[in-house]
């Protein structure tokens, strides 16, 4: 998501697939990454802040409701790297320890105590030293003009040591970055393989998924002339042959997520980057998308589910957003509309139904396959389906 609340608060020429599946379908949880975002760009705001104050990760009632009564097997969980690595540590393998701990208690209650899959998002942008003005401060990793920043090996050292951490446990996906932007892709691609190469340096087998440049937004995935993703993301190498591409989608005028009204017709715009997808035999998440409760939105939401459920390219997704820290305030749209969020529970600010009530349960909840993947290892090629019961 280019803008949280915090933060000011981001025709199908393709025959459907015959054997299209999702076999991961859920919410991405933010509010890890809340609580930092200062209006003067204040280095260091809300840093390392206060766990379960200024930031959380997860509220366990709201990830009960989801999981059993929804039925979701997925949970995209946000974090800031500057928490996990404090600046005076710098970007590496020595984290905070007890920061870590908060955090791994989250996506253990998901993984272990609900038994659904977690995605570990670093929520940065590819930036790191000062997360004041996400989506647009902090030095770009790896930019060697730039002495502050950090360098893509301590971006590789971080995910190594993040990788031997969560190992064991096959139902955590490792998500590499949120939405880089505004940088070369050839850096880009550096930085994504030193984090693949590093991850299975530990042996860890787990799934992992690669974000694009440009926010990774579908819709411009094959845009951007030689700089274009098209041209980069499949040049990804993972020696353990695990690895899916993590793509954003929202359905407002700039693609943003910012906007109440949806006026970008999904199957039209994603086209491109599924005949990419294809074309390279990648499979891709789609982990933020997401709309108010207009009547172009309800239907554009459910155009998006039923593209990604009748092409076989996509085989999970996480809608923007839950999380027990948006309050009334609105994912779909900064543009002052407090809605409420997916969160259970969550309402509008006048008290009335929030998005949970007008967006999640009478639309996006009805598309969660009545069967997804419950046990064994998060997999590009997905696992064996059941219902949960
Ligand atoms: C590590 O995290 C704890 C809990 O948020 C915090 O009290 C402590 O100051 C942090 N340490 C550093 C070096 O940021
Ligand atoms: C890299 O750093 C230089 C020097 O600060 C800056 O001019 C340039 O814009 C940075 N590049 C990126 C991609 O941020
Ligand atoms: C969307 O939700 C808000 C807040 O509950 C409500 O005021 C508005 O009427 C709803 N709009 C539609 C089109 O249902």
């Amino acid at each position: 998501m280019k803008f949280s609340t915090s933060a000011a608060a981001a025709c199908a020429a393709i025959l459907p697939g015959v054997s299209a599946t999702i076999y991961y379908a859920g919410v991405a949880q933010s509010s890890g990454e809340f609580g930092a975002w200062s209006p003067t760009a204040q280095v260091g705001t809300g840093l390392p802040g206060r766990f379960g104050v200024d930031y959380a990760f997860i509220s366990n009632s709201g990830v009960d409701i989801m999981t059993d009564k929804h039925k979701v097997n997925l949970h995209r969980v946000a974090f800031l790297l500057e928490r996990m690595c404090p600046l005076s540590y710098g970007l590496g393998a020595r984290f905070n320890e007890t920061h870590f701990n908060y955090f791994k208690e989250s996506i253990d209650y998901i993984t272990k105590t609900k038994g659904a899959y977690a995605i570990l998002d670093p929520h940065n942008y590819m930036r790191y030293n000062n997360p004041s003005s996400q989506p647009f401060s902090g030095s770009v990793i790896g930019n060697a003009s730039d002495p502050t920043a950090a360098t893509t090996a301590q971006f590789g050292a971080f995910w190594g040591e993040l990788a031997k951490r969560f190992a064991d446990n096959e139902k955590v996906i490792f998500g590499l970055m949120n939405e880089p932007h505004d940088m070369p892709s050839q850096l880009l691609l550096d930085n994504l393989q030193a984090a693949v190469t590093a991850i299975r340096a530990t042996g860890a087998k787990n799934l992992i998924i690669t974000p694009g440049n440009a926010w990774s937004g579908g819709h411009y995935w094959t845009k951007g002339g030689s700089e274009a993703n098209s041209n980069w993301i499949h040049k990804l190498v993972d020696p353990a042959s695990n690895l899916a591409v993590d793509i954003h989608e929202y359905l407002d005028e700039d693609f943003s997520g910012g906007h109440l009204a949806c006026t970008q017709e999904p199957a039209k715009n994603l086209a491109g980057v599924t005949a990419w997808l294809k074309e390279h035999k990648l499979k891709a998440f789609i982990t933020e998308f997401g709309g108010s409760n207009t009547t172009e939105c309800v239907t554009m939401l459910n155009g998006m589910l039923d593209y990604m459920s009748q092409n076989e390219e996509y085989i999970g997704w996480t809608a923007w957003a839950a999380g027990p820290f948006w309050g009334p305030n609105s994912p779909c749209c900064t543009d002052q509309k407090q809605y409420g969020s997916l969160e259970p529970g969550s309402k509008a600010a006048d008290g009335g139904p929030g998005l949970y009530d007008t967006i999640w349960v009478p639309v996006i909840s009805k598309k969660v396959p009545a069967k997804l993947q419950w046990e064994g290892l998060a997999s590009v090629n997905g696992g064996v389906l059941s219902q949960r019961v």
